[in-house]
């Protein structure tokens, strides 16, 4: 994972930055060993009732339209959690202060966004990525699209 204030790329960052605001990450390493013991944990010690596998891939159908469904700035009313098997992407979350925490995730990383907080998603260059998805409700995971936004001189 590496992460960064979108406004001001050099400033200071930390994990607290995240966890100020609910966001959980958390290395498993893919390869070493079989990740589902890890994920059985985190769903155990989080309330975490089901799980899938989504990919998104150069060739996956809609492409462009499934990738500008999660670059609004939207929410969850349940978390968004995301262990990557394979590819990376970019989160954009929303700081305590409201401006942008990049957070670029790769193979290994786990990241938890908490419910009904402010985010948005994009794919690499290379387009690729594969996660494992974990739900408390899947019903509860539809996008919730922000109605106004601050200023972003950054996009
Ligand atoms: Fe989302």
């Amino acid at each position: 994972m590496h992460i960064s204030w979108l406004d001001h790329q050099d400033a200071p960052i930390s994990t607290d930055d995240l966890a100020a605001v609910g966001v959980y990450h958390e290395r498993l390493e893919v390869g070493a060993e079989d990740p589902q013991p890890a994920l059985d944990r985190i769903k155990r010690d989080r309330g975490y009732v089901t799980q899938d596998i989504i990919e998104l891939r150069p060739d996956t159908p809609n492409l462009a339209a499934i990738g500008d469904r999660f670059a609004g700035e939207h929410l969850h009313t349940d978390d968004e959690v995301r262990y990557v098997l394979e590819g990376a992407g970019i989160f954009d979350i929303r700081s305590a202060d409201d401006r942008w925490i990049r957070v670029e995730v790769a193979a290994g990383d786990l990241l938890i966004v908490p419910a009904h907080l402010h985010h948005r998603f994009f794919l690499t260059e290379r387009q690729q990525i594969r996660c494992v998805r974990l739900f408390k409700d899947s019903a509860g995971w539809t996008p919730v699209y922000r109605q106004s936004a601050p200023a972003d001189a950054a996009q």
